[in-house]
């Protein structure tokens, strides 16, 4: 069997064409989304992702303001600079690229962005909405992944669903997620007997591990949709997902592939909560 290989570029372009939509609408009635990016250090996929964020605020239309700090910048420095823009009412967003430079508190930081700002969806108030299915803001990365396997065709109500990963801003939201769309959902963790047993029963599996082929096609059951969530590099420096693509697409019934798949939607998830900030905001 060859697998559906499920396209995170159209997908992706045709949530930034929805989000363009909205802001033109929004502009005409005179306001202008706008999303404020700070970047601190130079890490540089960091400056990679940054980049594709401010590409993507323009393809939408949506105003993207940059603020690069160095990496020695003093916490209170950055707390400083969200405040300033908390309190910034032509700035609707806010988002400070992770990691941080090791001298910084992340949580300390995330705590300070108004959640009304919080287009990430990182701020524990938030979090706590999204737990409650009741907010306007998705994690972007979470959400995008559902986008990918409902806009592809595949229903996720009274699935088996497996999540490899339980980091707070990856694994568990998507689990979350899954389960609020009536899954019956397994978060699989480093410490988790068994896996490919557990993998193996997945209609949905969903990889955010971060290791490179972790996921062969013997953890794959026949037809299963497969979402790959990892961004990994191979012995060769190329850029890879957690999933052994060619060999799990001789099982699965459809695999998101890396580069081309979740990446993007993250971006696209992203502008669509930078026009939810811009409405909330403006009383819609
Ligand atoms: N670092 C890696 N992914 C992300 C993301 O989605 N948002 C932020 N703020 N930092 C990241």
């Amino acid at each position: 069997m060859k697998a559906h290989r499920i396209d995170g570029k159209a997908i992706s372009d045709q949530i930034k064409a929805e989000a363009a939509w909205e802001a033109q609408k929004l502009q005409r009635q005179g306001i202008v989304p706008c999303l404020a990016v700070i970047l601190v250090g130079e890490d540089p996929a960091s400056k990679v992702y940054v980049n594709n964020k401010k590409k993507a605020c323009e393809a939408v239309g949506i105003l993207s303001r940059s603020y690069v700090l160095p990496a020695d910048t003093e916490e209170k420095e950055l707390l400083d600079l969200v405040a300033q823009l908390n309190a910034d009412e032509g700035v609707h967003g806010i988002l400070v690229q992770l990691p941080l430079p090791p001298h910084m508190d992340e949580n300390q930081v995330i705590l300070a962005i108004d959640p009304k700002k919080d287009v990430d969806c990182f701020h524990p108030w938030n979090v706590g909405l999204a737990q409650m299915g009741q907010q306007g803001f998705v994690p972007c990365t979470p959400a995008g992944v559902m986008e990918l396997i409902t806009r592809s065709g595949y229903a996720v109500e009274g699935k088996r669903c497996v999540v490899i990963g339980r980091s707070h801003n990856v694994g568990k939201p998507i689990a979350m997620l899954l389960l609020q769309a009536n899954g019956t959902v397994t978060i699989c963790h480093s410490k988790t007997r068994d896996l490919a047993e557990i993998c193996c029963q997945a209609d949905i599996l969903v990889s955010a591990a971060g290791r490179v082929h972790m996921v062969t096609a013997d953890m794959v059951k026949p037809g299963a949709v497969v979402i790959d969530v990892g961004i990994n590099r191979d012995e060769n420096g190329k850029l890879c997902g957690d999933v052994d693509f060619d060999a799990v697409c001789e099982v699965a019934g459809a695999v998101s592939p890396v580069p081309g798949g979740v990446g993007l939607m993250t971006v696209a998830m992203l502008m669509k909560n930078c026009i939810t900030a811009a409405k909330l905001q403006n009383g819609q």
